[in-house]
């Protein structure tokens, strides 16, 4: 059988290729320190647990959920009080408020809501796949924005050429950045603001990370920003600050016109979140948020842990202010290596697999990315394992 074009259209799924060399590597005895994938190495906060087994266990909570249904409802009404308390920002619970299945499904959907086949999206490169994925998926075109170093990880909005801001329809933006770890300067979102709403294009901020951020830095909503109702919408996940990846709980807010379009659409799609994680989520955001704190601090230990052990090693990288991402340049002995080449040269020599710069776009070639998702000893051990691949005689 033949697949689609549009399926035609996607590379290989990153994670799976890393995968199989994993598989590979442990059919041949080794351990593997696994830094690849962004995915919360601890569980959810108990109490939130103890709140998805309480609700699994009555009969009634096991039907279809609709958007009319009490938990839906409870469930917006707490991600507009968590929204008014962390970032002073108000929200419609009905009309400007998504709960969506990861922030992900809403990420792809939305390019596929809003876009046509000659419609184009402006999507930083490097980005979580997603972001430029999904545009291919729905057909639409793909303008890359360069993320590069020498201009803080931001894109340079005055680059994009003029004929393909006449056909943008949609642009992404994500601070704090999986995969470099960038933080934006309040003036650049301001920018962005203003130059969406002169374009008239949707802008979709992805806000994944804006609880992990180390050293008293904050990050203010999109929504904060005069105007950006107007144009903006802002994707939320559940995944990171409380653990929940395997859950697949996120949400999106903002312009109920952009919001009402998803929503038609995920109305032909899905039928909604699992009434147990709905519960589990109101308790996650209304709890104690002491869970969220704790979790802060421990990334900040792993970050300071590992940029110290791989400084020692000679491998000079920055301290990143926000996610739980270490963005690196490959070390110059294995620069004239694609970051590919030099992450499968880590596992089969090392057994460290981190993430390869190209799995986020070819923008990300020449670097690799850690994520910290596993225990300091651990992290102290992969230092000491890449020296010994540092150090090999050519
Ligand atoms: C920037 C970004 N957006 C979205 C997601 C997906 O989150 P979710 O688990 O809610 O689908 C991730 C996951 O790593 C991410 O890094």
């Amino acid at each position: 059988m033949e697949e689609s074009n549009r399926m035609k259209r996607l590379s290989r799924y990153l994670f799976s290729i890393i995968d199989d060399m994993k598989k590979e590597a442990r059919k041949n005895g080794l351990d593997i320190i696994d830094l690849g994938m962004g995915n919360p190495d601890k569980p959810a906060p108990q109490h939130v647990v103890d709140e998805l087994c309480d609700r699994a266990r009555m009969p009634n909570n096991h039907g279809y959920s609709r958007s009319i249904d009490k938990v839906e409802c409870d469930l917006r009404q707490a991600i507009a009080e968590w929204y008014r308390k962390k970032f002073d920002v108000k929200l419609d619970p009905d009309t400007e408020i998504v709960p969506l299945i990861g922030s992900k499904e809403g990420i792809a959907h939305l390019s596929l809501a809003f876009l046509n086949n000659d419609d184009v999206a402006l999507v930083p490169n490097p980005a979580y796949p997603v972001h430029f994925n999904g545009v291919l998926i729905a057909g639409g075109i793909l303008h890359n924005l360069p993320l590069k170093e020498e201009n803080g990880f931001l894109p340079v909005l005055e680059d994009i050429p003029e004929k393909m801001l006449k056909k943008s329809k949609l642009m992404f933006l994500s601070y704090p950045h999986n995969p470099t770890a960038a933080i934006a300067p309040p003036a650049f979102m301001k920018k962005a603001v203003e130059f969406a709403r002169k374009h008239r294009i949707i802008l979709a901020n992805d806000l994944t990370y804006s609880d992990i951020v180390f050293d008293g830095h904050k990050i203010p909503s999109i929504l904060s920003i005069p105007g950006a109702r107007e144009v903006a919408i802002e994707f939320h996940t559940l995944s990171k600050s409380y653990n929940m990846a395997g859950w697949r709980i996120g949400f999106v807010v903002g312009n109920a016109d952009i919001l009402r379009s998803l929503s038609k659409l995920k109305g032909y799609i899905d039928f909604g979140l699992f009434k147990p994680i709905q519960y589990a989520a109101i308790k996650a955001l209304s709890g104690p948020q002491g869970c969220v704190k704790q979790q802060v601090a421990l990334y900040k230990r792993r970050r300071d842990v590992l940029v110290d052990a791989l400084k020692k090693i000679g491998w000079d990288v920055p301290k990143p202010k926000a996610t739980f991402y270490i963005w690196a340049r490959i070390p110059d002995k294995y620069s004239a290596l694609t970051s590919m080449e030099f992450v499968s040269l880590l596992i089969k020599e090392a057994g460290v697999a981190i993430a390869p710069g190209t799995g986020f776009g070819e923008y990300g070639e020449g670097y690799v990315r850690f994520a910290l998702v596993e225990e300091e000893d651990r992290l102290i051990e992969a230092a000491k394992r890449i020296k010994k691949v540092l150090e090999m005689e050519a």
